[in-house]
């Protein structure tokens, strides 16, 4: 990434013409790679992503300046047709490098498949016996990807779970865990999975119906994290203490009401959808490993946590997130590769990473401006009250 500084002030102020110029210093972008920026994807393109194709759909493309991340500097691709979120996400940024920016990580990008055993006459033994013959059934995968498994990935392991429903009586799930690298994974663990099915129905003595992927992708997750002293927040009529410790308070109602928590990750996924679109993501996958994941523990609650601690306003995001940068669109469409480039042509994780630092900083802007407001509207009433007094 280029050390360049992101801190891009006035940048809202420029034209659109403007910012497509600073933007392309920046990132040092060739001219085909400015002309993508227009919504590059062609109607041939289109038509051999998906079937029916009778058009293009165009959406607002902005990058969001400020972001310092691990150090390096970042400005995040957006694609987002609600307004303010840009804004406020800039906002929150700039708000955080007074913290040092955004600190992150991520594990392995271990995918899960699911193959389901029905009918298995003794689900105990069986299981014994599938355990028994890990080794072999996961040495059965060892000709799959090659690609992959040259970047270091491969199946790593299997796992043996016993459910049970009315409809069906007792099942056997077994979930293989398989390291895609830098693709996002899905059509390479549906094949592993497939290729697992006979041999687990023979071990079972049962009949396998699923073999898919996981959405919760439990074991692929990303985390993001800042800490930002509580004067960051001062403004007008208000000290940023004020303000921390409603970012706090709101962020506690998330944590203990679902209603609130829908609203509360809905702004986490304002940013970090933004991201996922604009780098040509599977954000329905996304979304939906991320949802499972705030009710990992029976109840539906906020994916990220903020508390103050010494001064400073502390949060931080955890979440499953299958991503790639291989493959799909991100190959296809010459907008989603600008982004990409955009954002140093960063590995699977890296972009998880990213995107998952994009999400906390969007839910700390709203949360800023819900709280900041709150706090406005009661020293209002206060006022109010003093002044009838
Ligand atoms: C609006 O798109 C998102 C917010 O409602 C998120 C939140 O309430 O935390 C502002």
């Amino acid at each position: 990434m280029t050390k360049r500084s992101s801190r891009l002030a006035g940048f809202y102020q420029l034209s659109p013409a403007q910012r497509r110029e600073v933007l392309s210093a920046w990132a040092e972008l060739t001219p085909e790679e400015q002309a993508a920026l227009d919504g590059g994807l062609d109607l041939a393109t289109a038509d051999r992503l998906i079937e029916n194709v009778v058009g293009l759909f165009s959406l607002p493309l902005a990058v969001a300046p400020n972001f310092l991340i691990n150090g390096r500097e970042y400005l995040m691709p957006l694609v987002i047709e609600e307004p303010s979120v840009v804004a406020a996400m800039a906002n929150a940024a700039r708000m955080a490098r007074m913290g040092g920016g955004f600190t992150t990580g991520s594990t392995e990008p271990v995918m899960i498949g699911q193959v389901q055993i029905l009918d298995v006459p003794d689900p105990d033994a069986a299981t014994s016996r599938i355990l028994a013959h890990k080794d072999e059934l996961l040495a059965n995968l060892a000709d799959l990807h090659p690609t992959i498994r040259q970047r270091g990935g491969g199946p790593r392991d299997l796992q043996v779970r016993r459910l049970d429903h009315p409809v069906t009586g007792p099942m056997l799930v077994v979930h293989l865990l398989y390291d895609t690298r830098d693709a996002m994974g899905a059509n390479a663990v549906n094949t592993a999975a497939e290729r697992l099915a006979p041999a687990l129905a023979a071990l079972s003595e049962g009949r396998v119906l699923l073999r898919i992927l996981s959405n919760l992708s439990a074991e692929r997750r990303a985390w993001a994290s800042c800490r930002i002293p509580v004067t960051a927040f001062d403004a007008e009529g208000f000290a940023g203490a004020e303000v921390a410790a409603g970012i706090a308070a709101a962020t506690a109602l998330a944590e203990i009401d679902p209603y609130r928590a829908a609203t509360h990750n809905k702004g986490i996924f304002n940013g970090l959808d933004a991201v996922a679109l604009a780098t040509g993501q599977d954000w329905r996958a996304i979304e939906a490993g991320g949802h499972a994941w705030a009710a990992r523990d029976g109840r539906y609650r906020s994916l990220s946590e903020w508390r103050v601690e010494d001064g400073h306003l502390v949060g931080r995001l955890e979440m499953p997130l299958a991503v790639g940068v291989v493959g799909g669109a991100t190959r296809a469409h010459p907008t989603a590769r600008v982004a990409l480039k955009l954002l140093g042509w960063p590995d699977a994780r890296t972009l998880a990473e990213l995107m998952v630092t994009a999400g906390l900083a969007q839910n700390l802007a709203a949360l800023r401006a819900l709280a900041a407001e709150g706090i406005q509207h009661g020293h209002m009433r206060l006022h109010a009250r003093k002044m009838v007094n």
